[in-house]
């Protein structure tokens, strides 16, 4: 029998932590496959760090990141960086992920060499070109060419059968995320010395998780969207702070993106050495199992992030989305997800009604799991196996 071919292409941290999962599925059989893995590089340190927790070395590596890259750097260097990948290697076909313009660029690359792509955490949909911005033109643009679609959710799904989509191109699996968090998860439960090691690694990173002793609430934060930059920021940097003040013993953390675009407005607001609250917190971008693990200890995940929005309600967590849009409307329906936008008065009313109304809070706190059951690999893979 002629083994597959599968390259992977991915390049973020997001992507990396929804296909890490999917490379260790198709590795689990040699004899059927060869698994390529090709990064672009898109993010550097960011995707460094998953490709160290999941132990995986690319087979490629297009090292495209340039500080203060632009939308034209990203897609053009994708573009031409696969053309030599793509010949050299000869994949059968090119998986790509989700909505960036890594996933966008990689699936364009390789219909210009006509090799079919499938499209992982295929279907989101806004509807708004702008919003998430370039993310919804990102994933139109991917599932126009993708020949196999692969729907976390029936919802996904419809959306693309409203594009009149192939009904047998669409698979229904899962999203890859649930995937990877349950083996985070699990890692952390099955393990007798990481709780401690994962204790450490905070400390060290500058938050003590020993603060959350009785029954002292957290706030974990992140955001990196494109779209709020500028005026959006401000307005977020600005609710977050004046809720440091509000609520002095609840403690709120930030991990915060690479990207300059996100540090630039919160030194804007809270100042050149981000000190002098005593109950805020930034730090670097931590590693995917230490920020698994202060999410499972957190009280509220205020956020513009996608992965996080499908993570936080299978740990229980309510989410508050600083957007307008979302193209993962699933966990607003069974409650746990709100969306609050980048407006003052909203973030601080809302956050502070999940912090003080306990009715509130039990509403939004129960455990939902709309995004998967982490079997979407398998069910990837049992695809492609068939095709
Ligand atoms: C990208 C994706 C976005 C995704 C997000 C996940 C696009 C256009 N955007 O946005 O869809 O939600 O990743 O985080 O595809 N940087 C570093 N080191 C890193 C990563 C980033 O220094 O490891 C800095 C660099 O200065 C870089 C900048 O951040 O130029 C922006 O990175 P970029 O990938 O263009 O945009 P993101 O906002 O990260
Ligand atoms: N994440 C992480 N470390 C952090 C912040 C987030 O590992 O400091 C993880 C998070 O659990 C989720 C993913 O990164 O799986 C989300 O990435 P991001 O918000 O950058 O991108 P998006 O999902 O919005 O595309």
């Amino acid at each position: 029998m002629t083994k597959k071919k599968i390259l992977l292409v991915f390049g973020t941290r997001p992507e990396a932590i929804k296909m890490a999962p999917l490379v260790k599925e198709f590795q689990k059989y040699p004899e059927q496959y060869e698994t390529i893995v090709c990064v672009t590089g898109q993010h550097r340190q960011m995707l460094d760090q998953v490709l160290d927790l999941f132990d995986i070395q690319p087979d490629y590596d297009l090292n495209i990141m340039k500080q203060g890259q632009d939308l034209y750097d990203i897609t053009a260097r994708v573009l031409t960086g696969l053309r030599d990948i793509l010949k050299d290697s000869l994949p059968d076909i090119v998986l790509v992920h989700g909505d960036t313009t890594t996933s966008m660029a990689a699936a364009l690359a390789a219909f210009y060499q006509q090799i079919p792509v499938g499209h992982v955490e295929a279907g989101l949909r806004t509807r708004n070109i702008y919003s998430p911005w370039p993310e919804e033109m990102n994933r139109q643009i991917t599932g126009r060419i993708a020949e196999y679609n692969f729907a976390p959710t029936p919802l996904s799904r419809e959306n693309l059968m409203t594009e009149s989509v192939d009904e047998d191109k669409i698979i229904v699996t899962g999203n890859t995320v649930i995937d990877a968090l349950y083996w985070v998860v699990n890692k952390i439960k099955n393990s007798s010395t990481l709780d401690h090691e994962l204790k450490a690694e905070l400390k060290t990173a500058g938050y003590d998780t020993s603060r959350l002793q009785d029954g002292k609430k957290l706030v974990l934060i992140t955001g990196h969207r494109r779209e709020n930059f500028g005026d959006g920021f401000l307005s977020m940097c600005r609710a977050i702070k004046d809720l440091t003040t509000k609520f002095p013993d609840v403690d709120f953390v930030y991990p915060m993106h690479l990207n300059p675009n996100v540090r630039k407005p919160i030194r804007e607001v809270f100042g050149e050495k981000l000190q002098g609250l005593e109950n805020m917190f930034f730090i670097e971008p931590l590693e995917y199992l230490s920020f698994v693990y202060l999410m499972e200890k957190s009280t509220i995940v205020l956020t513009d992030s996608g992965g996080i929005q499908e993570e936080a309600p299978g740990l229980g967590k309510p989410v508050l989305v600083m957007r307008d849009t979302t193209e993962r409307p699933e966990a607003l329906k069974s409650g746990t997800v709100k969306l609050v936008g980048t407006d003052y008065d909203k973030i601080v009313k809302e956050v502070s009604e999940l912090l003080s109304d306990e009715e509130a809070y039990a509403k939004m706190s129960h455990a939902v799991n709309p995004y998967g059951d982490g079997q979407a690999c398998k069910r990837i893979v049992d695809y492609i196996n068939n095709l």
